[in-house]
């Protein structure tokens, strides 16, 4: 089978890793007997130097007419001073918003070969994290209504936070069909004492967990979810949570693992693609990292477990899929590390190396 896939390096260190993301998925379908053919787009950074706009349509239509994306990263201090709509960022929630990638999927899981990168006390990290935050991606305060008016009290600026029915059922049912394949525990974080949004948010994911018996629900305001994580991280498998809170708890559930730079996600938008099961987004949790391009020292791992979830999610590939995390596993165990998960006693690799490693695991975890 033959499986088309548009592909955004983007900027900083986004083409690094995702060159070797594409070599492991080469090598994945020469193994397991499948194509991949890649088209090249621009978006961010990369595409206001080069057409002078964030996302240019050309980049949505062949998202559009694709499987899958698979994105690097966007972003660098050449564009900071860019006025809102005009930014790198803009890409991402047009992308977000133009392929209707509600659901975004971000694992945190500690890998037991990193534990010493846990910032957390070993005796909490010892207990083990692997929990999924299921972020909803195309609504909430990123997408309601804003603006600014004058007032008596000088200028005011105003963002709003709004939820559906639908939207939040949706999402919900993501989280529990997620829940499902894993611990079988959904964590529900919102703000109901003090937000009706999320007052409705959680009535609806109360009737949606009616829908799936054998999963263990639970509710948490926000900030306390925010003490949970540190203080009991083994509590939660699957998190389900709104836009903003969704982007805020990734970022702090990435970091008790220890290494960003280890971190997939898929955005998915619930429709079948003619390659597979669900039209998706895959990129690495981490930035573009611009003091680190073209170095050869980034973290490809991120972007090679993005690719193994496109595999998953989208073409529904789960024997290639599971055999890239493998060789991940594999080259980690075996002692080996780019600078940002270094520690004593193991062995230095650079981007191309890392990615080289996977390839060749790869290969022994098949033949
Ligand atoms: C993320 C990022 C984006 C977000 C920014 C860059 C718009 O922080 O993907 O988490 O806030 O969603
Ligand atoms: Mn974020």
């Amino acid at each position: 089978m033959t499986y088309n896939i548009a592909v955004i390096p983007g900027d900083g260190i986004g083409p690094e890793v995702t060159a070797e993301a594409v070599r492991v998925l080469n090598r994945a379908g020469e193994i397991f007997g499948h194509e991949f053919k890649y088209t090249e787009l621009f978006a961010g950074g990369s595409a206001i130097d080069k057409f002078g706009e964030p996302l240019p349509q050309r980049t949505i239509d062949a998202c559009r007419q694709s499987d899958s994306v698979l994105l690097g990263a966007v972003g660098g201090w050449q564009w900071d001073t860019l006025p809102g709509d005009k930014r790198p960022e803009r890409a991402l929630l047009g992308l977000r918003a133009e392929l209707g990638l509600y659901a975004n999927l971000r694992p945190a899981r500690l890998h037991p070969a990193l534990t010493d990168a846990c910032p957390l006390r070993p005796d909490v990290a010892a207990r083990g994290i692997d929990m999924i935050v299921v972020r909803e991606l195309t609504g909430g305060i990123y997408f309601g209504e804003r603006g600014r008016v004058q007032t008596d009290m000088g200028e005011a600026a105003w963002d709003t936070e709004r939820y559906s029915y639908e939207e939040v059922r949706r999402i919900a049912v993501c989280a529990f069909k997620t829940a499902e394949r894993r611990g079988r525990r959904v964590t529900n974080v919102d703000k109901a004492n003090v937000l009706e949004s999320s007052r409705l948010w959680r009535e609806v994911v109360q009737e949606t967990a009616a829908g799936f018996p054998g999963i263990a629900l639970d509710h948490m305001y926000v900030d306390n979810a925010s003490m949970q994580l540190i203080r009991d991280p083994g509590h939660f498998d699957v998190i389900v949570t709104t836009n903003m809170f969704g982007d805020i708890l990734s970022d702090e559930a990435s970091q008790i693992t220890g290494s960003i730079g280890m971190l997939p996600s898929a955005s998915l938008n619930g429709r079948s693609s003619p390659g597979g099961p669900e039209f998706g987004m895959y990129e690495p949790v981490h930035g573009s990292a611009p003091d680190l391009a073209g170095k050869d020292t980034a973290n490809p791992i991120a972007s090679v477990l993005s690719a193994a979830m496109m595999l998953r999610h989208s073409f529904a590939l789960e024997e290639p899929a599971a055999a890239v995390e493998g060789a991940v596993t594999a080259v980690l165990d075996a002692g080996y590390r780019t600078s940002d998960i270094m520690s004593h006693n193991k062995i230095r690799v650079g981007t191309k190396k890392m990615g080289t490693l996977i390839i060749e695991n790869l290969g022994m975890t098949k033949l």
